[in-house]
């Protein structure tokens, strides 16, 4: 399982959130660059229907396909009372002809994009994620080099981090007051849940920009 929050921020506004991520992980940024396939299988194959993205990091020197599987975000009201999602996902390393395979089993090509941005990782309470990121479509099949935003001048955040149906509580509650210290530049949430950007951030950046991120928090 996995807990997940995320946010939107203005593409003006990321730098900033570098820094102060940088500062409060204490790890340099990964960059990364990844292409996404999002499959949907056919109505030939077995009852519900079913949702994989198959997942390229062209940032790697040697790039390599990962097949990912999110399953619905927990339910009940222990699951209401916390802060972010908790789901099943399951990811496992494919081979380059995984398409093909996909294709063959009755999996259609949902959509496609490229996501372009930087990830921190680092353990605070719990091994956590943070993926900042512009969503791009492409303008031809595959053709990442022709990639253009979905949403120009907005970058999706994601904090994401692995979890247990025995330790989900204590993830939750470490990613949640992670989260409190990015709250002045963007708010995180469930997701599906929007929040749009917060009206601090302009003043905050600038802020951090200033001290070049020199503040200790
Ligand atoms: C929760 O359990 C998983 C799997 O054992 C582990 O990887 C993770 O570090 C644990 N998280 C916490 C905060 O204890």
């Amino acid at each position: 399982m996995e807990c997940v929050v995320q946010g939107i921020i203005e593409t003006q506004h990321v730098e900033a959130l570098e820094i102060l991520l940088q500062g409060l992980c204490g790890v340099h940024r990964k960059s990364l660059k990844i292409h996404e396939l999002c499959l949907k299988s056919g109505p030939n194959l077995g009852t519900s229907p079913s949702e994989v993205r198959l997942l390229c990091d062209l940032e790697q020197s040697e790039p390599a396909w990962r097949v990912r599987h999110v399953g619905g975000a927990m339910r009940g009201a222990g699951a209401e009372q916390i802060s972010v999602n908790v789901r099943t996902m399951v990811e496992s390393k494919v081979s380059n002809n995984v398409l093909r395979l996909f294709y063959a089993l009755g999996y259609k090509l949902d959509h496609e994009q490229l996501r372009v941005g930087f990830s921190f990782n680092f353990q605070r309470g719990a091994q956590m994620t943070v993926t900042v990121s512009s969503v791009n479509k492409m303008l031809r099949l595959h053709a990442t080099d022709e990639a253009v935003p979905i949403t120009p001048g907005i970058q999706l955040v994601e904090v994401t981090a692995p979890a247990t149906s025995e330790n989900y509580s204590k993830v939750a509650a470490a990613m949640s007051s992670f989260c409190e210290y990015l709250a002045p530049l963007l708010h995180l949430s469930k997701p599906g849940v929007s929040t749009g950007v917060v009206p601090t951030a302009a003043a905050a950046a600038a802020s951090l920009m200033s001290d070049g991120g020199g503040t200790t928090l």
